[in-house]
């Protein structure tokens, strides 16, 4: 992973951008780390509206925080209404373009009639502040619309990604308590129809607390509706008026609820608040993108994911910025669809995963080569590690040698990017996020919290408070404590490893828990052996990730099946699908690995770090006295691969 190839900003890129040097970095940081309090909520005052003023900036009573106490905002009226009285009214907030080729250019001012519209057919069905609401919706301009009407209603929204099964959106309905779930019929991916009403008439069969569906068609395919149940947004908004004052809500008050994977098979609602979030969510479109007025944005991500709630819709927004969403896949019709959305609506900043760069390698530079790329002026990487091999391809290949890369490291509890490169300021090094941004006391630490030195390897943790942080796990405190705040008391525990040279550079090396990252997207291991483990073939499972040239990891699961059941491809392939309809597509093994039994240490713990060397070398070497049955090493380490 290490290079010690070092890129510097241009003079051109940095004379134009918001922070252009590191003695500006350092500066700020200064300020943001020595008072902090004062450094937020100067921002906050210069760059957001508050109906109300705080009494105080910050509370931290580990690991519990609130920030600007007793002030009321709101997300939705920063978002649009602030830049009405500006010469934003009628610029484009969100170029959208569906896979299909379809495309809608909607200014501030149409934003603001159309979630208004919105905000009053869900007071019309009865939602009511501190509500929660369940999305399930394509990639159309109608999922940041119903995100920014529940903002500004103060009903807290949870987007669940469509390619999520109907039991992973049942178990999210369950655990909010949602009345209302925002769908639509189906979306477009790769020419295809991908369904979602059907799954979510499934998931209500066990939730009878739902008491709204609303239906956007999308794809107008044939769907059922319940009677009462069930509504058609457009008939809905025929009739809802397009006066919609913001709700004056708490600083506090949750803005979403976004799950990700943790370490249990339960996932863990990540709970986000309004008026921190907003605040380094802001900040960081200045930093991190160098936003301006006249840069048309585009971040590749789906909305689904942390990604799109703070850097597609959010982040934006908020920054007054056009937002380009495309609603499918970026090989279609054919591999050279992102190219062409950069040439077509001349896209500046862009933003994606180096799953997506591996994979654009992959088609080949004819591609790219086809189009003109030469309005960008800055490329982003998230998600996951970007190998410096991927790193030099985005540069020269897309960037023309010309674009800084901004290598954004962060987490769906994070709430908003916490390491990257600011983009004129920091010399870059390929495969490194480099420094924390202002105001963020980020470490690398041994278990017992004392910092690596200069070419050490240890955990990657945040030592103070910050204003986009998580504030709980949705109805569980006590994990939220335990997960992050408990392995190296009172400092937040990230779950990476990361290494930081004798530049004072960090680079995050990847998770240390047992979660996977495939594709940039978080999978828990236990998650999937659950999965796998309730079906009826199944005696015991193991989950590990196997490094995977595109995606960076793929999942293997290792089985053994009950008496009776034929270990065979049939039963492989019943296993892949089984997972798909119970977490999503997307959480599908990549292999089914069958065994007799699974390598444990004497207090039954499944020892994954064999069976990762079993899949990555197919030998075995390092301690393994602490096992049950030695034998099982051996019938699993010889086996062939099943495909
Ligand atoms: O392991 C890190 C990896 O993604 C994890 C967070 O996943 P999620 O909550 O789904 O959010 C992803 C998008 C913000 C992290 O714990 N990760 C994210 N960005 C990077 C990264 N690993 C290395 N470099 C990154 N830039």
């Amino acid at each position: 992973m290490a290079t010690d190839k070092t890129y510097r900003p241009s003079t051109n890129f940095s004379s134009q951008a918001h922070v252009s040097s590191m003695e500006d970095y350092h500066s700020l940081n200064q300020r943001a780390v020595e008072t902090p309090e004062e450094f937020w909520a100067d921002f906050a005052e210069r760059n957001l509206h508050w109906f109300s003023k705080w009494s105080k900036v910050l509370e931290w009573k580990p690991p519990f925080a609130k920030w600007f106490l007793d002030a009321t905002t709101n997300l939705s009226y920063n978002a649009i209404d602030r830049h009405l009285t500006t010469s934003r009214k009628n610029k484009a907030a969100i170029i959208w373009e569906g896979e299909p080729g379809d495309t809608q250019t909607i200014t501030y001012q149409e934003l603001h009639r159309r979630v208004c519209r919105f905000a009053n057919v869900l007071k019309g069905l009865g939602c009511k502040t501190g509500e929660r609401a369940i999305l399930y919706m394509p990639m159309v301009p109608e999922l940041p619309i119903a995100m920014l009407a529940c903002a500004r209603l103060g009903i807290t929204h949870s987007v669940v990604f469509g390619g999520f099964s109907a039991e992973a959106l049942k178990t999210r309905i369950l655990d909010l308590d949602a009345k209302i779930v925002i769908t639509a019929d189906g979306g477009y991916r790769r020419g295809k129809e991908v369904a979602l009403k059907p799954a979510v008439d499934e998931a209500l069969q066990d939730c009878p607390g739902v008491e709204h569906c609303i239906v956007y068609r999308r794809t107008h395919s044939d769907i059922a509706m319940q009677p009462e149940r069930d509504h058609d947004w457009a008939e809905l908004e025929a009739d809802a008026s397009e006066i919609c004052p913001a709700e004056e809500l708490d600083s506090e008050h949750p803005l979403y609820v976004l799950y990700t994977s943790g370490t249990t098979g339960k996932p863990k609602g990540i709970v986000h608040t309004t008026g921190g979030y907003q605040t380094q969510v802001r900040a960081t479109m200045d930093w991190v993108f160098d936003i301006k007025d006249e840069d048309t944005y585009w971040c590749a991500a789906d909305i689904g994911w942390v990604t799109g709630h703070s850097y597609i819709v959010y982040g934006p927004l908020l920054a007054g910025a056009t937002t380009v969403i495309y609603e499918g896949a970026p090989d279609h019709p054919q591999p050279d669809r992102f190219w062409r959305l950069i040439e077509k609506y001349r896209v500046n900043v862009f933003y994606t995963s180096p799953t997506a760069i591996r994979a654009f390698i992959k088609f080949g530079d004819e591609w790219p080569k086809k189009h003109d790329l030469s309005s960008l002026r800055l490329l982003g990487s998230v998600g996951e590690p970007i190998n410096p091999a991927a790193w030099d391809w985005y540069h020269n290949i897309i960037g023309g040698t010309r674009c800084p890369i901004i290598d954004t490291w962060w987490q769906t509890e994070t709430g908003s990017v916490m390491l990257s490169p600011i983009p004129g300021a920091t010399p870059t090094k390929p495969g490194s996020a480099t420094f924390p941004l202002p105001g963020i006391v980020a470490d690398v630490v041994t278990m017992d919290g004392s910092s690596v030195e200069s070419g050490g390897e240890g955990f990657l943790v945040i030592k103070k408070p910050w204003p986009s942080m998580m504030r709980t796990i949705w109805g569980d405190p006590e994990r939220f404590r335990q997960q992050y705040w408990s392995q190296i008391p009172g400092i937040y525990f990230t779950g990476d490893a990361a290494r930081r040279d004798s530049d004072g550079y960090i680079w995050v090396l990847g998770r240390v828990d047992d979660v996977m990252n495939v594709s940039g997207h978080r999978l828990s291991t236990a998650e999937l052996e659950s999965s796998l483990v309730r079906h009826e073939a199944v005696a015991e499972a193991a989950v590990i990730g196997k490094p995977h040239e595109v995606t960076g990891q793929a999942v293997v699961a290792f089985v053994t099946p009950k008496k009776g059941w034929e270990a065979d491809e049939a039963l492989a392939s019943e296993l892949r699908e089984w997972v798909a309809n119970e977490i999503g597509k997307f959480a599908r093994p990549e292999q089914i690995r069958f065994s007799d039994g699974l390598p444990k240490t004497r207090s039954g713990k499944i020892m994954r770090r064999l069976l990762r060397e079993i899949v990555t070398s197919d030998k075995v070497t390092g301690d393994i006295t602490t096992l049950e049955d030695l034998s099982v090493i051996e019938r699993l380490a010889g086996q062939q691969e099943d495909d």
